[in-house]
């Protein structure tokens, strides 16, 4: 295992789209391994392969209940809406309020490659959704809830 290299915002690879993962093999172990080591070095709470320079459609999670791994995640269902801060390991020193689902549905690969899905609520909901996010090129700053005129 080994910590990778973190990109920050100003990176293009952060802004592309990731690749599927069709082979399940000892490079995406070794991938994910090191995403779960990079995650916790950095104290974060999840982390998506292209912040790490790798765009391929991997994503680490740990809100404190132990890590989960999701290859190729798709969200299948999303209902409610909540509104909170997020920051990102890519995005040092801000922590900006976003909108995002308060419910969702996220099917996806584990390291295996069989299927699998994944109730998320409240923070892992959030969670799931700023990391889908990144898969896409997106980051929280893109969606971040401008103070709304009383
Ligand atoms: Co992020």
């Amino acid at each position: 295992m080994a910590l990778r290299t973190i990109r920050f915002k100003e990176d293009p690879i952060l802004r592309k789209e990731a690749r599927r993962v069709d082979g399940f093999n000892d490079r995406i172990k070794e991938l994910v391994e090191d995403m779960i080591e990079t995650m916790y070095d950095a104290e974060g709470v999840g982390l998506a392969a292209p912040q790490v320079g790798v765009l391929r459609r991997v994503i680490v999670v740990d809100i404190g209940d132990g890590p989960i791994v999701l290859i190729n995640p798709v969200i299948i269902s999303q209902d409610g809406q909540q509104i909170g801060p997020e920051g990102c390991l890519s995005v040092p020193g801000v922590n900006e309020k976003v909108m995002r689902p308060l419910n969702v549905i996220v099917k996806y690969q584990d390291i295996e490659g069989k299927e699998r899905s994944i109730k998320g609520n409240e923070f892992l909901a959030r969670a799931l959704c700023h990391e889908i996010d990144h898969l896409n090129g997106i980051l929280f700053i893109d969606k971040i809830v401008k103070r709304e005129k009383v």
